[in-house]
């Protein structure tokens, strides 16, 4: 049976870093409330001429350069983002032109902060299915352009940034198993409500979030989708060397760790130096450990995802 394996990862974060302090410049805030409430210090924000699909490039090609390939020997291009260049084409088929190759198909995953676990399962399927060898997977955000820089509730808790995988064809896995869900239901409780219509924005271009509910139902769901997906994939909890949340909020990271009964030493946290980078902040904090040696081949993963739709998701990888 084929299966898949990450072949190598990448990540991209943009130079400027913005700490607490100079936000509290700006607004009424300051470090220490930042610090206590979420546990971030600072996040790297991206330059005005910097998108989505640039910062997909750096991370793609560092991943491609891990995995010792080419981009030509990709066969397929899945990138989740919530804040692509345009409204179409995707961000997907710009990173394949600026990585300067075509024909493998490539299209945008949108499940906001769940997105790169959402794109791992479909990559993962494509290669069961047979059809496809090695696909790049991307999370991509610059999500400063989609906050209200006045509202504090929201501004202070996100960043910008790029990780990606190259997912490749395997004898053995790789990928265990990926569980994927959403609510859309709860949509109000964490949106950028509005759209491009007729040469205008109709609503709001920016992030609304009702916090305390985010906080209730993250915790809850990456609970339940981490204990579905290690018995999906025939395991424990036991089995889980490192716990990768999405870095929404260094609380909601230790509140799952706990409820799963898992020690602080296997929690993978970033959120602190990246802040919120939506969907590339899974692949993102992969890197990071991966390059640090501190995750290393054989070490069993679990990635988490949890954001707006509500969607959620979780896929447990041994590297
Ligand atoms: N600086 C100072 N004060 C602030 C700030 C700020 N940046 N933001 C809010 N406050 C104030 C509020 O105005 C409020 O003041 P009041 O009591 O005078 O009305 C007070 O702090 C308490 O506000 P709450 O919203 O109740 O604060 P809470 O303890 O709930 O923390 C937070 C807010 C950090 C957003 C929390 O609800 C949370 O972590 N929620 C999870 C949401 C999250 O992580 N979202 C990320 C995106 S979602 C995702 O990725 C899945």
């Amino acid at each position: 049976m084929i299966r898949s394996r990450i072949a190598g990862t990448g990540s991209y974060l943009p130079p400027r870093i913005v700490t607490n302090d100079e936000l509290a410049q700006r607004i009424d805030t300051s470090d220490a409330w930042i610090q206590e409430r979420t546990g971030i210090k600072q996040r790297h924000i991206a330059e005005a001429s910097q998108t989505s699909s640039d910062l997909a490039l750096q991370a793609s090609r560092r991943a491609l350069e891990a995995a010792a390939l080419k981009a030509a020997d990709i066969d397929l291009i899945v990138v989740a983002t919530s804040t692509p260049d345009f409204v179409f084409p995707s961000t997907a088929c710009l990173l394949q032109a600026k990585l300067g190759v075509k024909g493998c198909p490539a299209f945008d995953v949108q499940a906001v902060c769940s997105g790169f676990v959402y794109g791992l399962g479909i990559a993962d399927n494509f290669i069961r299915a047979g059809t496809h060898q090695r696909a790049l997977v991307v999370g991509a955000e610059v999500f400063s352009r989609i906050l209200d820089w006045n509202d504090r509730g929201t501004c202070v808790l996100f960043g910008d940034g790029a990780g990606a995988v190259v997912l490749a064809a395997a004898e053995r896995p790789g990928v265990h198993a990926t569980v994927l869900h959403a609510d859309g239901s709860q949509a109000g409780i964490l949106s950028v409500p509005g759209n491009v219509s007729g040469g205008r924005i109709v609503g709001s271009p920016f992030l609304q979030m009702q916090g305390n509910q985010v906080f209730k139902f993250a915790v809850k769901a990456l609970d339940e989708v981490t204990r579905e997906t290690v018995a999906a994939a025939g395991m424990t909890l036991e089995d889980i060397d490192w716990l990768i949340p999405h870095q929404a909020n260094v609380r909601i990271l230790e509140a799952t760790a706990k409820r799963l009964g898992l020690p602080r030493e296997r929690l993978v946290v970033t959120v602190d130096h990246h802040a919120n980078t939506s969907a590339a902040s899974v692949p993102l904090a992969l890197d990071e450990f991966v390059r640090a040696g501190k995750i290393r081949p054989g070490h069993r993963v679990m990635l988490q995802g949890v954001g707006g739709g509500f969607t959620w998701g979780a896929s447990l990888v041994t590297m």
